[in-house]
């Protein structure tokens, strides 16, 4: 997402770790979490689609138990013995956690806004056409996407991935031309099984602990959700999720996944590693963005990388 469309400052001194996942079938009934910003988001200009009501926002307490059979094969694959390539890792996300409704659905109307990231990735790319992006948070798959201007106005396809049920249910609900996964991305070389909370202003973020609200989500190596969709090319990545953007670039294999483009959020993350990090990889920091504007709930803290000998 590139934009910190949640409380930002809420976030930067919490402990916070990851991202999530789930079947849509497995809920339980609504929780009551505080998300007062997520309704004043719903009152910003520019957003057509009716955001849940505070009753509306349902909250899974766990998707594993619901389904024995899915649980036990997840639990049998996050262990340290698993690498990122694994079969049957990349089986399990192509079968039980990717969907793609592409060609069941029509289009929607979207209400179109370029976040300043989308502004100069579109610079950068001369408004190619027919590109791929990966998304991650995804939201709710309009407000604040980074992507869906690429979408709507180049022609592009991608991935988006969203680790909070209730956002991802809103996302599906988009119609957007793309795989979805209602999935954490793993700040480990394996699948693991970690805790997420809910943060005050409605975002979700992963917990260091496990605590009386914390719930269980499942996340998966970004390379290896990668090779589910058997993609190993792509031109932008638009990395937002809420401070593990550090961690999970370094599981990444910049050598056998190929990324043109990457905004990486950077206001809760150590800006110095993660320059460096991406400066070994071979990327060069071409933009930074810090961009506020509460009148329209947008905040963009984000650098643009662009991998060195790109052609354009
Ligand atoms: C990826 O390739 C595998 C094996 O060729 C195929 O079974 C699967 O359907 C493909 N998945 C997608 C999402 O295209
Ligand atoms: C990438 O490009 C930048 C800017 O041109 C340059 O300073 C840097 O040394 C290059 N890095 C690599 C690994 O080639």
């Amino acid at each position: 997402m590139g934009s910190c469309t949640r409380n930002c400052s809420t976030l930067l001194g919490s402990s916070i770790v990851f991202v999530t996942l789930l079947s849509i079938a497995h809920y339980m009934g609504a929780v009551d979490f505080t998300n007062d910003a997520l309704i004043k988001k719903s009152e910003t200009p520019g957003c057509s689609h009716d955001m849940p009501s505070r009753q509306g926002r349902h909250i899974p307490r766990d998707m594993l138990p619901s389904d024995r059979g899915i649980a036990d094969i997840f639990r049998s694959l996050a262990t340290s013995e698993r690498e990122q390539d694994d079969p049957e890792v990349v089986q399990f996300i192509r079968d039980e956690i990717i969907e793609d409704r592409r060609p069941f659905l029509p289009k929607m109307s979207y209400n179109l806004y370029q976040t300043p990231q989308a502004v100069e990735v579109e610079k950068i790319f001369k408004k190619k056409k027919n590109g791929f992006f990966v998304e991650a948070g995804g939201l709710d798959g309009e407000r604040s996407s980074n992507t869906i201007w690429f979408e709507k106005k180049h022609a592009w396809k991608g991935f988006l991935i969203e680790m909070d049920p209730s956002y991802y249910l809103q996302l599906r609900g988009k119609n957007r031309h793309c795989y979805t996964a209602n999935a954490c991305i793993s700040s480990t070389n394996f699948p693991a099984m970690v805790p997420f909370v809910e943060m005050r202003g409605g975002n979700t973020a992963i917990s260091s602990k496990v605590t009386k609200n914390s719930l269980d989500t499942m996340c998966f190596p970004f390379y290896s959700m990668m090779l589910a969709i058997n993609r190993t090319k792509i031109d932008y990545f638009s990395l937002d999720v809420e401070g593990q953007e550090l961690a999970v670039l370094k599981t990444i294999p910049f050598d056998k996944l190929d990324i043109s483009v990457l905004s990486v959020e950077y206001v809760h993350t150590d800006k110095v590693q993660l320059k460096k990090l991406m400066q070994n990889k071979g990327y060069t920091l071409s933009k930074t963005i810090s961009y506020e504007n509460p009148s329209i709930a947008q905040w963009s803290y984000d650098y643009i990388f662009v991998k060195n000998g790109t052609v354009f």
